[in-house]
């Protein structure tokens, strides 16, 4: 059977950035962004993504078109046997985000359900955040909600990712800008919101620690997709003639704008409720209810907003089941429908742990974390700079004049920026991500 393209090179952009814009964007960011001072680490963040982002994501794409092939078949055809070990790696780290993953994406849908039975329309903070806390601590309704997730994940895998995938993201990713705006215009009018957005813009260096870096560099991964596999996968089904450079740029920018956009959403709201805006993970189910207690017509909001979101890390999600499922299909010779509905079901039982440990199983835990915070922090701060570091090394020095003529195609200029990108793939990023990393272990 021929492999399977995108239909076009905007439904590609609009792909891949629907797998990069998902729950990290709009619901890790602003907490993070909080937590690490705000102004500084948005600074720094932006850093990173236009340096080693763009970088990886071109490099990624790259490799995936020229061995025409998911992650762990791409790594051993171009680097070797033992390169294929980074594709494994790949593989593992897509599996167990995607189990953390559905617990939050199952949040989404519990908060469509609470938003509709009109639950969570109050302006009373203490309110809101006992619904929040109150919920994802208990034991059985996330659970519920974290299988209908992962079905719904399912569901899109099982019926084709290229045209499904494609079309759904051309049609939801402006609806979800739109949205955005609305409600970044509402929350900007709430009293006090200007502290908010003076709190997320200026840059305050005192708070900048080695933390800071670290998260800074493992939301940039996060946030773009980037150190597992899943941009090799979907640069494989990219046609020959389309510009990897430009449409790398695109979904760089696209996820970038969003990140701000949702750090202007969110942080306003919760100067002008007076939250704790360090107050972590809570902070966009808390607060944006809030807001749209204030609004005319805010149950309505409420119930698109938590849509977007859920399709957001759904077009995410899916992204992430079929750098697994490719996996069992490619090694395994397994048919579609068995791979992913093994897998499916693996993820959702080691999402189990990870969603109890909020709740009654919160005293477990290794390295003062508990499994969902285990799993997030393992994989976004460890193991995808990791991937990068090793991509980066694989690009720059063993197959780099074969990603070079997957990067000269359709571009136009003199290429002088290609040296550059040799170099730092070659020394940069493996210096800059190496120092980071062992500083943070
Ligand atoms: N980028 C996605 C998000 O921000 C998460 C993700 C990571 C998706 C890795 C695919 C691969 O929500």
């Amino acid at each position: 059977m021929a492999r399977s393209q995108w239909g076009s090179r905007l439904g590609f952009i609009l792909a891949a950035a629907g797998s990069a814009i998902g729950l990290g964007a709009i619901w890790k960011f602003p907490y993070v962004a909080s937590q690490n001072g705000g102004g500084a680490f948005l600074l720094i963040f932006i850093g990173f993504v236009f340096t080693l982002g763009i970088v990886m994501m071109m490099a990624e794409m790259a490799l995936g078109r020229a061995a025409h092939s998911s992650a762990v078949g791409a790594f051993r055809k171009m680097g070797g046997k033992h390169w294929a070990l980074v594709g494994y790696m790949g593989v593992l780290v897509g599996f167990l985000i995607l189990s953390f993953y559905s617990v939050v994406g199952g949040w989404t849908i519990a908060y469509i359900a609470k938003s509709i039975g009109g639950e969570i329309i109050s302006s009373d903070a203490k309110v809101l955040g006992g619904i929040f806390t109150g919920f994802i601590s208990s034991p059985s309704e996330p659970l519920f909600y974290h299988a209908a997730f992962m079905a719904l994940t399912v569901g899109v895998v099982l019926g084709g990712v290229q045209k499904g995938i494609e079309n759904l993201s051309k049609f939801l990713m402006p609806a979800l800008f739109v949205m955005m705006l609305v409600l970044i215009v509402r929350g900007l009018f709430l009293p006090g919101a200007l502290d908010g957005v003076a709190y997320f813009l200026d840059p305050d260096f005192s708070k900048v620690s080695a933390k800071t870096i670290i998260d800074a560099l493992g939301l940039a991964f996060f946030s773009l997709s980037l150190g597992m596999g899943a941009m090799i996968t979907y640069g494989s089904y990219v046609e020959k003639d389309t510009s990897i450079p430009g449409s790398a740029a695109w979904v760089v920018l696209l996820t970038t704008v969003v990140c701000l956009l949702a750090g202007l959403m969110v942080l306003p709201a919760v100067f002008a409720f007076g939250f704790d805006p360090s107050a972590g993970p809570g902070l966009t189910f808390i607060t944006m209810p809030a807001v749209f207690a204030k609004m005319v017509g805010g149950q309505l909001f409420a119930v698109v907003f938590f849509v977007l979101l859920l399709v957001a890390a759904l077009t995410s999600a899916v992204s992430l089941m079929e750098v697994v499922t490719s996996f069992m299909i490619d090694e395994f010779h397994m048919r579609r429908v068995q791979a992913a509905l093994l897998m499916a079901s693996l993820m959702f039982v080691l999402g189990v742990p990870a969603s109890l440990s909020l709740g009654i199983w919160s005293e477990y835990t290794l390295f003062g974390k508990g499994v969902f915070d285990l799993l997030d922090y393992a994989t976004s701060n460890v193991l995808m700079p990791l991937g990068g570091v090793l991509l980066a090394l694989l690009a720059g020095w063993k197959i780099w004049p074969q990603i070079e003529v997957q990067l000269a195609v359709g571009t136009r200029s003199s290429a002088l920026w290609l040296p550059a990108m040799k170099l730092t793939c070659r020394y940069i990023a493996p210096a800059l991500i190496g120092f980071v990393l062992v500083n943070g272990l």
